[in-house]
């Protein structure tokens, strides 16, 4: 069993090659007894600024798991930063003793940073089908590892908190913007996992209070209409979806009961 979550298909695509059967972490948040019982359990998950994205941190901590195999498969695009190890602290933390934890490089989606266009280049050199065959024949072995960070991965992860200390966040919130260019499709409105996004009079609304930037609507806006309200994009005109990951799977895995809009 693998509880996933996904924005723009990275960590899905890993997880349906690791596992038959799928839970999707936004559509799992809503049990109110979430008691999980496997031979293996692993979660499958992106990493968000050298951490597992807080929607999934919340998910653990308000979850049992019955397992004699508990793992994380973290996927991120540049830098991992020695997030296996600080991800068996907080497992730890929750009473969860992790048997194996590693990180997979992928295609970087963080769209403040990078250009999609570019990101693509990099990624024949990424190897991620070999990387997947890899942790999958690990994974099947049941074998026992925390990914040791290189010396050079915790000097960017230090870096980066330390330049963080003296700047301040990336980002400000409302993080995104919608312009008249909205075809009203609704698309924003679906892949949201945390509902941030209502169609009202057709036109989407963006409540930012619950939003955790994973991008998944700014990314998958069919004409770009959505952008950020202050952040410079390096290439306004590239985004970026897993080319073996459909919009219809995204929207499956996020999409939110929303009451009606006013
Ligand atoms: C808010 C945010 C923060 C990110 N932080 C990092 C990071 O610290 N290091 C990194 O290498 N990639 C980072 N990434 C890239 C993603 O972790 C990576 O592209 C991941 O595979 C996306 O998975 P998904 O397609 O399943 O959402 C970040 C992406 C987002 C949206």
């Amino acid at each position: 069993m693998i509880l996933y979550f996904t924005a723009t298909g990275n960590s899905l695509y890993a997880a349906k090659q690791l596992d038959d059967e799928l839970l999707s972490i936004p559509q799992e948040m809503h049990r109110k007894n979430r008691h999980y019982k496997a031979d293996r359990i692993g979660i499958v998950c992106p990493l968000f600024e050298f951490e597992m994205p807080p929607m999934v941190k919340d998910f653990i901590r308000g979850s049992e798991f019955e397992t004699d195999y508990f793992y994380v498969v973290v996927t991120y695009g540049m830098h991992h930063g020695g997030v296996a190890v600080r991800t068996d602290e907080f497992l730890k933390s929750c009473g969860i003793d992790a048997g194996y934890i590693n990180t997979l490089i992928m295609h970087d989606n963080a769209l403040i940073v990078f250009d999609m266009d570019q990101q693509r280049t990099l990624e024949a050199g990424k190897q991620v089908d070999e990387h997947i065959a890899q942790i999958k024949a690990d994974i099947d072995a049941k074998r026992t590892m925390i990914q040791e960070p290189e010396q050079g991965e915790i000097d960017f992860y230090n870096g980066y908190i330390e330049h963080k200390k003296k700047a301040g966040p990336m980002y400000s919130f409302p993080l995104y913007r919608i312009e008249d260019s909205c075809i009203s499709c609704g698309t924003c409105t679906k892949v949201c996992p945390r509902g941030c996004v209502r169609l009202v009079n057709g036109k989407p609304v963006y409540d930012y209070t619950g939003c955790i930037n994973c991008m998944a609507c700014i990314q998958a806006c069919p004409v770009k209409a959505i952008r950020f309200a202050s952040v410079k994009e390096p290439n306004p005109a590239s985004r970026y979806r897993n080319v073996h990951i459909s919009l219809a799977e995204i929207i499956r895995a996020n999409k939110q009961d929303l009451p009606e809009a006013e």
